[in-house]
């Protein structure tokens, strides 16, 4: 039994994204498909609302903002801000994108963890938990790291982030180190909060076995429950979050506030389109459905820890949790680190390239489940080999030729097994919506097309149209019907070319996004004018597709030699008639002294044959003046005059950089070359 097209309303929400670093092409594996299904269920006429937001709190955002020297709300603003701007680029449109530190939120985390205190599911009890001395402080999450209690890998203090993907209780990691300076560190006890999560064990087991969506996440979280759940610790030592209500010392675990951003985001959108109380509709218990598009690694915490405070709290519960495959690029997990990454803007969308593409790569790649490897090879057999060559390439055939010989849809019927080939695809597209398989989707329309160009070749209207023009008519009037209904089809994945079409069909009056999957089986009106006929799908080529590649392994051999304790040789070159201007002389330093009330500066006199100049330098912290006079070393003589400490300054030392001791600068010296001397 197909449960969508609902006549209930359906609420889609996509896992928050920490505003602590730019969109990557992993963000896109769970953004895209939940864009296709929002704009499925659109196209079945299901009420639908759409909502994300940025994930504002927890250590992600905090080691972002110490890294940068910045506080916490400035990057959550500068990524937030980055969010919204290109969503909307990629063709995904949330009802609202709002931010887990907004009001609302505030005020629906309060009352969603003071009714779980009132009803009993919160207790104090103290916990053991790191601390680093050197640094100061106490070590939450992602400020420690050290080895996994379950499996042994490698971990980050809440997460077993590369090996079992175990959600990790604080005090409980081996062996943990400040991850900041990587000492050692010392535990210490106060008093935290628990989540009696060990309580909702049979409520889980039930729910989770009724529980719609992907198998991965059923199976994983009922795993889990079987295994026992411990009590969950939902307080953390942190300055950056919500304060916990019953102890304002202590600051709300980002996990707490986080999803509640789903709720308080619905509310935000029902206060924007003036109905402040729509958003009972989803989250009180009744008749509205959840759906949740998460990546599989937050597993845990949308089908144990989530669906536990909604059932402690009163609120409705999920109706599904959808887990996508992790994205791996070209073979790699994905690393920052080591290069394998694709930045959204930098990388992709700034270069001109057509999102339509990565949607459908995202899409059509392989199942909701499974890991999808991208590169920008595949990427491009994908594009070229199915888009254009099949796809692509049906539509322009039967646009151009019908605009060429008739200029309006010609008179026809509609073939009975066409009629059938569409009803199919139709009804796949359904099924396939019910299953969260989207790639069924994409190859059935995909499978259309290529019965599209079968079609066209057995009736060969180029030949037809010689000999009869009325029946190269009707084959043009069954190619026109089947690029409408492939628009139709193909808009929820490829908005923009599905546009393209439409414009070229003479289709004034209506829009192909707000168009029902029915509309497919609506004939073309005989005698409608054709628009210019253009492709609606180019190729990558050779040359744009090699400049890609280079991207990224670029970007990989920069991090292999930065691993190797190589820096990277600067690209940015110097012309030849550049370093010719510039003036090296040998200078003997005739006297040093320091400069006074400053630390670092040495007032140089430096004979350069001809003349006597002052030269500063900042060198005062690693060499006694007595070290430096008598030394004759190489100077950058015509370097614009500088005043320096108060002192006018007419060139610069020329000084390398010791390997072994970095910050450690030494002159470059020459021995037995005269004053004046030039260098080059
Ligand atoms: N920011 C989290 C992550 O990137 C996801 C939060 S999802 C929410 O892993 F449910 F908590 F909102
Ligand atoms: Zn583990």
């Amino acid at each position: 039994m197909n449960k969508y097209p609902s006549k209930d309303p359906v609420l889609v929400t996509c896992g928050l994204p920490y505003a602590s670093g730019e969109m990557h092409i992993g963000h896109l594996r769970t953004y895209v498909p939940a864009d296709v299904f929002v704009r499925l269920l659109k196209k079945m006429q299901t009420e639908v609302v759409f909502i994300c937001g940025s994930d504002t709190h927890g250590t992600p955002v905090v080691t972002t903002a110490e890294k940068l020297g910045v506080t916490p709300k400035e990057v959550y603003e500068k990524y937030h801000k980055h969010y919204l701007e290109t969503f909307p680029r990629l063709g995904i449109g949330f009802d609202t994108n709002s931010t887990t530190n907004d009001p609302e939120n505030r005020h629906r985390t309060r009352q969603l963890v003071s009714t779980l205190q009132e009803n009993g599911h919160i207790y104090a009890k103290d916990l053991e938990s790191p601390f680093c001395d050197q640094c100061g402080r106490s070590l939450p999450d992602r400020f420690v790291r050290g080895k996994c209690p379950h499996c042994g890998a490698d971990a980050r203090g809440d997460e077993c982030d590369q090996g079992c993907g175990r959600y990790l209780e604080p005090g409980e990691i081996l062996n943990p180190r400040c991850a900041i300076c990587d000492s050692p560190t010392r535990p210490v006890t106060r008093e935290h909060y628990y989540f009696k999560l060990s309580a909702f064990e049979d409520f889980l087991k039930d729910f989770l076995t009724n529980m719609d969506g992907t198998k991965n996440a059923r199976n994983y979280a009922l795993g889990w429950v079987k295994e026992g759940l411990r009590d969950w610790c939902i307080t953390r030592d942190l300055n950056w979050g919500f304060k916990f209500p019953g102890d304002e010392n202590l600051t709300l675990y980002v996990w707490v506030d986080a999803p509640i951003g789903y709720m308080s985001g619905t509310e935000i959108w029902s206060k924007k389109i003036g109905k402040p109380k729509e958003w009972e509709k989803y989250w009180k218990p009744g008749n509205g459905r959840l759906v949740h598009y998460i990546g599989q690694d937050i597993v845990y915490h949308h089908c144990i820890f989530w669906p536990a405070m909604l059932k402690g709290s009163g609120y409705n519960l999920p109706d599904a949790v959808v887990a996508s495959g992790m994205l791996k690029i070209e073979g790699h997990n994905f690393s920052r680190g080591r290069g394998y990454v694709v930045w959204i803007k930098e990388d992709y969308l700034d270069k001109g390239l057509d999102p339509d593409y990565l949607r459908y790569f995202m899409v059509s790649g392989t199942s909701q489940t499974k890991d999808l490897d991208f590169s920008w090879q595949s990427l491009a057999d994908k594009v070229n080999n199915e888009l254009v060559a099949t796809f692509g390439n049906f539509i322009y055939r039967g646009l151009h030729f019908t605009k060429k010989h008739f200029g309006e849809v010609p008179k026809g019927e509609l073939d009975p097994n066409l009629r059938k080939e569409i009803e199919k695809t139709i009804e796949t597209i359904i099924s396939a919506t019910n299953e969260y398989e989207l790639k069924k989707v994409s190859d059935a329309i995909l499978r259309l097309a290529s019965v599209g160009n079968e079609y066209f070749q057995a009736n060969a209207p180029w030949k037809l149209v010689k000999a009869d023009k009325d029946k190269a008519g009707v084959v043009l009037y069954n190619a026109i019907a089947l690029t409408k209904a492939l628009a139709v089809f193909i808009e929820p994945i490829m908005p923009t070319v599905a546009e393209r079409i439409w414009s070229q069909l003479g289709l004034e009056g209506s829009k192909v996004h707000e168009v029902p999957l029915e509309e497919a089986l609506k004939l073309p009106k005989v005698g409608a004018k054709l628009g210019k006929p253009i492709p609606v799908i180019s190729k990558i080529d050779d040359k744009v597709l090699a400049d890609l590649k280079e991207s990224i392994s670029k970007r990989v051999k920069a991090a292999e030699a930065a691993e190797r304790g190589e820096t990277e040789v600067e690209e940015e070159l110097v012309s030849f008639d550049d370093f010719k201007r510039m003036d090296i002389r040998a200078g003997k330093i005739l006297e040093a002294t320091k400069v006074p009330k400053t630390k670092k500066l040495l007032k140089l006199e430096v004979d350069f044959g001809s003349e006597v100049r002052v030269i500063i330098t900042g060198l005062a912290d690693q060499y006694k003046p007595e070290d430096l006079k008598g030394l004759t070393a190489l100077f950058l003589t015509n370097l614009e005059p500088k005043k320096i400490g108060g002192i006018e300054s007419k060139g610069m030392i020329l000084a390398v950089e010791k390997a072994d001791e970095p910050g450690r600068w030494i002159p470059v010296t020459i021995e037995g070359v005269p004053p004046g001397s030039k260098a080059a």
